[in-house]
Order: C-alpha cells, then sequence, then structure tokens
C-alpha cells in the first residue's frame, strides 16, 4: 500500500535537490511542543525546527498578527520606510545595548553581513592590512562562501574552495593559540558562545575571559554568534552576557521570528559609524511582516525568562540522572533549553530509536543528541521526552566502540 509519506518522499525524490538527509516523517500540523505526520501520528518536538519554533507551533497570539499583517501591508522593500523595522531594531539595542541593526532573513545572512561590516571597519579607517579573521574548531556559522570560510567543519568546506584566505581556526581552550593566531591582519574574531551544530559545547569562562581580552588589547572586532544560543534560549537575552563580553558585532537568527525568516546583525556605534548607504543590502530584509512577527517573538520572550530558568534547570537535572544510569552517556552539556547528551558511541540510533517512540531529536557531532525544545515546553513534556530517551539510551548496547540496536 502506498502511503502519504510514501508519495511525498517520492516526489521530492525526483525533484528536490538531495542536499539534506530527512528523517523518514512528513508533518502537516503543529500544536505547541507536538508535530501530526501525515498518518495523524503526534510526536513531541524537542528540535523546535533546530531552535526556531520558540514559542511552540501554531502559536494562536504569532499566527493572530502574521495574519493581521497579511491583511494589511507585507513588504515594500528597503526603498522605503515602514514603521516596524526602527521599533525591532530599539527592541534589539535595548536587550544587547549595541546601538543598531540590520535586518537580514536568515543566521547565515547575519553572519556575512557581519563579516563585511568587520572588514568595512578597518576598511573606512583605511587600515587595508586587516582582513582575516579568527574563528574555532568546531564552530559553525553557515555555509554560504563567507560564513562557510568561518565554518571548521572540513566536510562542508573541502569540495568548494577555495574560500576566502586569512581565516585560522582556533581549538577552544587554546589561549596561547588564540594569542597567536591574532595578528595586525586580524579584522575580527567570530565565536559562538555555546557552539550547537559543533556538539552543545560552552566555551569555558577561561576562555572566553581570553577573548574579551586578546580583543580588547589588540582592537581586534569581536563577533558573538548567538543565533542558536541567543534570544532567550538559555535563559538570557544573549549568552554572551553572562561570559562578560562586550561584542562590537551580534548575529541574531532561529528564535527571532519563531518560524518566519529573519535574520539581524547587531551593530555598536564605533562600527556604524564606519559604514555608509550602499555598504550592504537585501530586497527582503526587515520587512513588515517578519518584523512584525518579531516584535510579537520579543514581547513573548521577556515573559518566558522566569519559565525558561525553571524548565532549563529541571531539564539538566533529568537529563544529568540519565547519565547516572546510562553508562554510555559521557557528559551532559548546554545551558538552559539548549542541551547535549554526549554519548560513548554514534548518536544516530539513539535519535532513530527516539523517532519510533514519538521523541524528536538531533544527531550533531555525531556522538551528541542535540535538545532544543520550543521555550514553552512543560515540566509533563520534560518527563515525557526523559522517558522516551531514557527507553532509547537502554535500546542501544556499547560494546567496546561498536552499537548494536537491540529490537
Ligand atoms: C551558530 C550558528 N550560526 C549560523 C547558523 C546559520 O543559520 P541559518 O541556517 O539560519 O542560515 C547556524 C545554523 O544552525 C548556527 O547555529
Amino acid at each position: 500500500m502506498t502511503t502519504k509519506t510514501d508519495t511525498v518522499t517520492a516526489l521530492e525524490a525526483q525533484h528536490v535537490l538531495q542536499t539534506y538527509k530527512r528523517q523518514p516523517v512528513v508533518f502537516v500540523r503543529g500544536e505547541g511542543t507536538r508535530l501530526f505526520d501525515a498518518d495523524g501520528r503526534a510526536y513531541l518536538d524537542f528540535i523546535s525546527g533546530i531552535g526556531v519554533v520558540v514559542l511552540g507551533h501554531a502559536h494562536p497570539g504569532l499566527a493572530a498578527v502574521i495574519a493581521d499583517q497579511a491583511k494589511t501591508l507585507v513588504h515594500t522593500s528597503n526603498l522605503y520606510y515602514h514603521p516596524l523595522q526602527g521599533q525591532l531594531a530599539a527592541r534589539l539595542s535595548a536587550l544587547s545595548g549595541l546601538q543598531r541593526a540590520f535586518f537580514c532573513n536568515s543566521g547565515t545572512e547575519a553572519v556575512e553581513a557581519c563579516l563585511k561590516f568587520a572588514r568595512r571597519f578597518w576598511y573606512s579607517q583605511g587600515v587595508r592590512n586587516r582582513t582575516g579573521y579568527v574563528a574555532l574548531e568546531h564552530g559553525f556559522s553557515g555555509r554560504t562562501m563567507g560564513a562557510l570560510s568561518v565554518t571548521a567543519n572540513a566536510h562542508y568546506r573541502d569540495p568548494f574552495g577555495p574560500l576566502i584566505p586569512g581565516v585560522t581556526f582556533v581549538a577552544p581552550d587554546d589561549i596561547a593559540g588564540l594569542e597567536a593566531a591574532v595578528t595586525e591582519s586580524t579584522a575580527a574574531i567570530i565565536a559562538e558562545p555555546i557552539q550547537g551544530e559543533g556538539g552543545v559545547r560552552p566555551l569555558s569562562p577561561e576562555f572566553a575571559a581570553a577573548i574579551a581580552r586578546v580583543t580588547r588589547k589588540t582592537g581586534t572586532l569581536l563577533i558573538a554568534d548567538e543565533i542558536q544560543c541567543g534570544l532567550g534560549r538559555t535563559g538570557h537575552a544573549f549568552h554572551y552576557q553572562s561570559l562578560g563580553w562586550t561584542p562590537d558585532l551580534v548575529t541574531v537568527g532561529k528564535a527571532i521570528g519563531s518560524g518566519i525568516p529573519i535574520g539581524a546583525a547587531l551593530v555598536g556605534e564605533h562600527v556604524a559609524k564606519q559604514i555608509f548607504a550602499g555598504d550592504h543590502g537585501t530586497t527582503y530584509g526587515g520587512n513588515l511582516l517578519s518584523t512584525r512577527a518579531a516584535l510579537y517573538v520579543l514581547d513573548q520572550l521577556d515573559a518566558l525568562k522566569p519559565h525558561i530558568a525553571n524548565m532549563g534547570a529541571l531539564f539538566e537535572q533529568r537529563l544529568l540522572d540519565l547519565q547516572r544510569k546510562h553508562p554510555v552517556v559521557t557528559a551532559v552539556r548546554g545551558a538552559g533549553l539548549m542541551r547535549g547528551l554526549e554519548l560513548a558511541v554514534d548518536a544516530q540510533p539513539v535519535v532513530e530509536a527516539a523517532l519510533k517512540a514519538n521523541l524528536l531529536v538531533n544527531r550533531t557531532a555525531e556522538r551528541v543528541v542535540r535538545m532544543l525544545p520550543p521555550l514553552t515546553v512543560s515540566a509533563a513534556e520534560i518527563e515525557e521526552a526523559i522517558a522516551i530517551l531514557d527507553g532509547a539510551l537502554a535500546s542501544v548496547k556499547v560494546e567496546g566502540s561498536t552499537v548494536e540496536v537491540r529490537a
């Protein structure tokens, strides 16, 4: 019998460029932390579109403002003013302490903008040799040529060289390496306060302090990539605020639209002064629909702060319980509602066992089960997810370095 899932996957197999290795499930509807597939089966969503759908699926308030804006005015381009961009920029400025925002459509575009603004900062002042970047091993900043150039993973990079020159990668925690890598030709250091794609790896306080110290000492700009860890995910408006950083540039994406595509590069005034009309631009960036959605999301995030702190603490405790119970779990990492379980073995069988039991989590950095639930997740949903993970971990038997999945 041909199922609805078969029909969808067969059409994709013929016509969609095969750049994604998808899980064999077709989602058609969502509600809060639940997703429903084409056959009506319900799943607990602990990945939320990779850290995007922070208010949960089909949030009635967000749906209402999107519908209202769609009926009023969606897009006019950046040739003209509209009332919402300035309001959203002011809100982000209040949250970050950085004066200005440039709006775009994705996280990668926010990274591209910051990389360009960092070079422009030096160029405008007549400094022509500060064009390089220092980035971190295990770091991920996107797939376009610029963002890929500061992304460490060789698997993503190698087929696409030559990438932009002058990028030096430093291992997180290699403070001497960091000090040596930053030279008079470095425009900026780019770093995620918690490396997401690289395995949910928080920077150590010592290394984070070294980044702050080196940038201060050399005048090198600091770009905090907050696309995954920012905007409430860890309980802070921005996670860099817990590291004592005062970045010059900040990238924002994912959470800000809770599913409506929008990104932003936040820019300190000293950098903004060196950037001029025509230096950068995008047709869609900051249109009425996406900025209206983002304003609504930011309003909700404010109120969610105590909830995120409580749920984050509960989630951590329960994950630590799993670690105590299952020796295959080698580490519990992350903060707030951004969590990773590092395993002694490949995480894929655990992710697949969880999917079979109706829980969505994701494998990253091979051995890490990554979890990024909606920020509205309840205590009961956390308990439910932990029970499923418990079963998924129990189904994976470790023998030396090989994994066997029990039926
Ligand atoms: C830290 C970080 N930077 C940049 C990106 C790229 O963002 P996007 O996929 O929205 O373009 C991601 C996406 O996972 C990310 O986690």
